[in-house]
């Protein structure tokens, strides 16, 4: 079974679904961690009530992102992890965790890449009138929602669509097509290795 770090900013509600398919049985990895950036995240609370652990930084208090990124590496280290899947981390990953990480860092992004990538994509989508939108699992690379696709899900915006309603959408979209393509990518990589 594979160990995982979450990082997550906000509300955690994509965290909130990896636990639960974790709980049922239906995505087959540990969760060693969850990494947050700010100290009044949701998502931290989730983790507790589930008994992960946690490792809560402020990126004001260290010099720069290498700083940060190294401490966040150290605790990743100590904690066996081997995959990073990005729920809602609203922070670009820096050269320290791609380079330890490489080809092992997952993010969700809510549009169809390359559509609308970088801050509010709902919105972006919403005030560019698209019919479809949708989401984006995708490895990650240096870049700000860039790097290989690995799953997408079309959603479509009907006329009558309040943005709020785009955003309840997509999000039900989320929280199964993450646990879903967690699930195939963790277990190709345990079957290409013989283990289990
Ligand atoms: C999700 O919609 C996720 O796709 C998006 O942040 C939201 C987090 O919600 N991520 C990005 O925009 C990354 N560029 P959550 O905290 O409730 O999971």
């Amino acid at each position: 079974m594979k160990n995982i770090a979450v990082f997550a900013s906000g509300s955690g509600t994509n965290f909130q679904a990896i636990i639960d398919a974790v709980e049922a049985n239906e995505l087959h990895v540990e969760i060693r961690l969850l990494v947050a950036d700010k100290a009044n995240a949701k998502a931290i609370e989730r983790a507790e009530k589930h008994g992960i652990p946690t490792f809560v930084f402020h990126p004001k208090e260290y010099t720069n992102k290498q700083d940060f990124e190294t401490e966040i590496l150290s605790k990743l280290k100590d904690n066996d992890v081997e995959y990073i899947v990005l729920a809602g981390y609203m922070r670009l990953i820096g050269e320290t965790l791609l380079s330890a990480f490489e080809g092992r860092i997952l993010n969700i992004h809510p549009s169809l890449l390359p559509a609308f990538p970088g801050k509010d994509a709902i919105g972006q989508a919403f005030d560019a009138k698209v019919k479809i939108t949708g989401v984006t699992i995708h490895y990650v690379d240096e870049g700000m929602d860039t790097g290989p696709i690995i799953a997408q899900e079309a959603v479509y915006i009907d006329e009558k669509d309040t943005l709020d309603d785009v955003r309840k959408k997509i999000q039900a979209v989320e929280h199964v097509l993450y646990p879903k393509t967690l699930a195939a990518v963790l277990d190709k990589v345990q079957e290409a290795k013989g283990v289990n």
